[in-house]
C-alpha cells in the first residue's frame, strides 16, 4: 500500500528546503535589522480565541477551523490555528510584556492551518511568516510594516510585486460607510450570488470581496469616501512614508480583507509570477483588538504572510550549497582512514562528505562532480601512511599533495591550491 499525505499538506523536499533556509534567513535578517523580536506560541489555542479575534463572520472561523476535543469539556474545543495573530496578542497579553513595556514589535514563522479547497498556492496546511507591531496608533508604523515586507522579497529576488492599499476608517465613521453600503447593495441583493446575500447582514463590507459579482458592485460607494479627518490624516501619513521610502503602492478600494478585526489601514501584496491565489502578504491596522482581548487599550498593526507563495514567485527549487570537499578512497586503501580525515576536516570547520557505497575511484569522482565540491581530495595508501592528502582543485584541475594541516588552511582560506 501506498500512502499519501493528506490533501492540502505538501511536503517540502531537500531541494526546496534550500529555498526555504535562504528566505528565512533573510526574513530573520530583515526583522531584527527593523527591531523586530521573535515569538513562538503554540499551533492550537482554544476555539473560542479564534471566534473573539479572527471574528464569527468570517470564512475562516464560520467553516475552514480544524476543531478538536471535547465539546462538553468547561473550557471548550481547541482549534489548529488559522491565522498567528489571535495566539500572538494572546501571549503577549497572558506572559503580562505589556506591564514591561508599552510597544511591542514582534515577529513569528509556523504552520497555520484552513479547510479551504486545495488548488496551486493555496494548502490546509501552510506557512505564515508575519509581524505583529502593537501598541501605538503611529501611521508610520503601518508603513514600515510594509517596506519591511518589500524589503524582504527583495532580499530573495521577487520582483514582480504589487502592494495595493485602503482605508476602511475607524468606530467613528465605519457605522456610516456601512449604511451608504448597505443602501447602494439594497436593491441588488437579489441578483447577487447566495454567499454574497448571506454577507449582507453579518458583514456586509465582505460582498466588495466577491469575485462572482464583482462588475455588478464597480461603482458601490467607497470607504475612502466616507472616512472621518482623523482616518483622512492617517492615511495621507501611511502614503506619504511609502513615497519617501520609494515604496511603490496603489490604492485600491475593493482591499476589504478577510478578517473582522481590521481598522483604518489594511494591505495586500500580491505577484502576478502567481495563479488565481496570488496574494502574498496580507495585513493592516487592528485598533481595538487587543483592548477586546483583556489586554490594554492599543493601537497596533501587522501582516502576515505565505510562505509556500513566496517560494513559488522565488523559483521553486536551488541546489544546496557546494561543500568544500569530496574525500575519495584511491586504491586500496583502508576505508575507516578516509572517514578519520573527512572527520577532521569537519571538526575545523569544513563542509564535505565521502563515499559510503563502496563505489570505484570513478564514481566517487563523479559524486565530487555532482556535489559541486571545490576539491576532490584523493587519500591512498600513500597518502593514509604519511598522514597526506592529495588536493584536486575541481575548477583548474590543478593537483597538489600536502598534510592534512595545510590541506585544512588551503582549503579554510578558500585559496586555489
Ligand atoms: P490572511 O490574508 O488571511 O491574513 O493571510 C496572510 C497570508 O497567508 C496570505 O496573503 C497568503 O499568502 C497566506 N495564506 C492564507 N491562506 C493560505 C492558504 N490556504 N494556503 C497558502 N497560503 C495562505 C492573516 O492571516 C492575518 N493574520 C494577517 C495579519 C497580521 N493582519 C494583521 N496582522
Amino acid at each position: 500500500m501506498n500512502f499519501q499525505a493528506p490533501e492540502g499538506t505538501r511536503d517540502i523536499t531537500p531541494e526546496q528546503v534550500v529555498l526555504w533556509n535562504r528566505l528565512e534567513k533573510a526574513a530573520r535578517e530583515t526583522f531584527s535589522r527593523f527591531g523586530y523580536e521573535e515569538v513562538r506560541t503554540p499551533i492550537f489555542e482554544y476555539t473560542a480565541l479564534f471566534h473573539k479575534s479572527s471574528g464569527e463572520t468570517t470564512d475562516i472561523v464560520e467553516k475552514e477551523m480544524f476543531t478538536f476535543g471535547d465539546p462538553e469539556d468547561k473550557k471548550g474545543t481547541y482549534s489548529l490555528r488559522p491565522e498567528l495573530t489571535p495566539g500572538t496578542i494572546r501571549a503577549l497579553i497572558e506572559n503580562q510584556l505589556f506591564a514591561k513595556k508599552n510597544f511591542w514589535k514582534v515577529w513569528y514563522l509556523g504552520p497555520a492551518f484552513r479547510k479551504e479547497r486545495p488548488q496551486k498556492g493555496r494548502y490546509r496546511q501552510f506557512t505564515q511568516i508575519g509581524v505583529e507591531a502593537m501598541g501605538s496608533s503611529d501611521p508610520l508604523v503601518d508603513a514600515e510594516t510594509m517596506v519591511l515586507f518589500a524589503e524582504i522579497l527583495k532580499a530573495v529576488g521577487v520582483t514582480a510585486w504589487e502592494l495595493r492599499i485602503n482605508s476602511i476608517g475607524c468606530k467613528e465613521c465605519r457605522p456610516a460607510y456601512r449604511e451608504a453600503l448597505k443602501a447602494y447593495i439594497r436593491p441588488l441583493l437579489g441578483t447577487l450570488d447566495e454567499n454574497c446575500q448571506r454577507r449582507f447582514e453579518r458583514n456586509v463590507f465582505r460582498i466588495l470581496d466577491c469575485k462572482v459579482d464583482a462588475e455588478k458592485l464597480k461603482d458601490a460607494p467607497k470607504a475612502m469616501d466616507h472616512l472621518c479627518p482623523q482616518c483622512k490624516a492617517h492615511m495621507a501619513v501611511v502614503e506619504k512614508a511609502l513615497q519617501a521610502c520609494a515604496v511603490p503602492y496603489r490604492v485600491d478600494p475593493r482591499i476589504v480583507r478577510g478578517l473582522d478585526y481590521y481598522t483604518r489601514t489594511v494591505y495586500e501584496f500580491s505577484s502576478s509570477a502567481l495563479g488565481s491565489q496570488n496574494a502574498l502578504a496580507g495585513g493592516g491596522r487592528y485598533d481595538t483588538l487587543v483592548g477586546s482581548m483583556g489586554g490594554p487599550d492599543v493601537g497596533s498593526v501587522g501582516f502576515a504572510a505565505g510562505v509556500e507563495r513566496i517560494l513559488l514567485a522565488m523559483g521553486g527549487e536551488a541546489p544546496p550549497p557546494a561543500p568544500d570537499f569530496y574525500a575519495i578512497a584511491a586504491g586500496d586503501v583502508a576505508r575507516d582512514e578516509v572517514f578519520k580525515t573527512v572527520m577532521a576536516l569537519r571538526r575545523a570547520g569544513l563542509s564535505g562528505d565521502m563515499d559510503f557505497e563502496g563505489r570505484s575511484v570513478k564514481a566517487q569522482m563523479r559524486s565530487a562532480n555532482k556535489a559541486a565540491a571545490r576539491y576532490a581530495l584523493f587519500i591512498g595508501p600513500e597518502e593514509a601512511q604519511k598522514g597526506a592528502v592529495k588536493l584536486k582543485d575541481m575548477k583548474d584541475g590543478a593537483e597538489q599533495t600536502v598534510s592534512l594541516d595545510e590541506a585544512v588552511r588551503k582549503l579554510q582560506g578558500g585559496m586555489t591550491a
